[in-house]
């Protein structure tokens, strides 16, 4: 175990072997490593970007010695990281973090954003055994819904409902609004959710109306990835190390600060 969590968090120098543009704003890279390789959906890896930064990525796809991860461009590191290509040299350590229950049931899975990866990860594992599984997928407007064609292949058409801000594509609400809908006409047996921490805090909000249990995966600020730090903590838990996907239970736990606030870089509270 010991010597497992030493491998996981030894930093290994990889290639970027292909880059696959997802939006505008969006773009997968696909690097060969073993451990990650193995990584269960929910798990997170951190990239280095050599004389950048380090930062914390969902994994989203994982199989025969190859992993990808789904990156949006938002500051410094994803920024510089979005003008590589194929060949550059990046540094990983992971997977790291705990990773969702596969339930065999009835599971909505809803995702916004970039979250959308690691639940297409999930849902890829989900579909052989699942007694059937919706996807809602929400975003801004029509070119940043992610992994449309990828999710059709993997979760059937009638299966995925979008939503959008600007009614481009799918219907026009927040992607929170048709879950009222589902949640009357269907029997799920899980939620399963990823996504801006506003949205993840309205879905607990009603799984805790409608009595069902739920698996979030949150996001903080991270340094170590591995427990050491405190940079990434919620209530009492340290994201990296005991979650990022967070229970029902955990949740009730965090409410406080859930969708509320999260520690900057300088430890001081900022609202989320
Ligand atoms: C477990 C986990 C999984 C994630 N998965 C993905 C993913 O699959 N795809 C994706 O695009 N993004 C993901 N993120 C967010 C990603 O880590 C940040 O977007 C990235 O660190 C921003 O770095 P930057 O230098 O480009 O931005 P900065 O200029 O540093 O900051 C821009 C914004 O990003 C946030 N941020 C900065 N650094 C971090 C950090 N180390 N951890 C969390 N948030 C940060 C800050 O709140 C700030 O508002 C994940 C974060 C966590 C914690
Ligand atoms: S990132 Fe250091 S304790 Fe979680």
């Amino acid at each position: 175990m010991l010597d497992s969590h030493i491998a996981n968090n030894t930093l290994r120098t990889t290639q970027i072997i292909n880059i696959q543009i997802e939006s505008p704003t969006v773009k997968t890279y696909t690097f060969m490593d073993k451990l990650c390789s193995k990584a269960r959906p929910g798990q997170f890896l951190m990239l280095w970007i050599p004389g950048i930064d380090e930062i914390p990525l969902s994994i989203m796809n994982a199989s025969d010695d190859l992993v990808s991860v789904s990156v949006k461009a938002i500051g410094d590191a994803t920024r510089h990281l979005h003008t590589f290509e194929a060949g550059a040299t990046v540094g990983i350590r992971g997977p790291f973090g705990n990773g969702f229950t596969e339930n065999q049931g009835r599971s909505l899975l809803i995702s916004g954003g970039t979250g959308t990866a690691p639940l297409l990860f999930l849902a890829k594992r989900l579909i052989p055994k699942a007694k059937h599984l919706t996807f809602v997928e929400g975003a801004k407007t029509k070119t940043e819904l992610l992994f449309i064609n990828e999710l059709n292949k993997v979760c059937q058409e009638k299966n995925i409902l979008t939503t959008t801000e600007d009614g481009t594509a799918g219907l026009q609400c927040l992607v929170t609004r048709p879950l009222i809908d589902l949640l009357d006409r269907e029997p799920y047996d899980m939620i399963y959710t990823c996504g801006p921490e506003i949205m993840v805090k309205k879905i607990f909000e009603l799984t805790e109306q409608y009595k069902l249990p739920m698996e979030a995966s949150l996001e903080r600020l991270m340094r170590c990835g591995i427990g050491l730090c405190g940079s990434c903590m919620i209530g009492k838990y340290r994201v990296c190390r005991d979650g990022p996907v967070f229970t029902t239970t955990q949740l009730r736990e965090v409410k406080d600060e859930l969708g509320i606030s999260k520690m900057g870089f300088d430890g001081a509270r900022i609202p989320i």
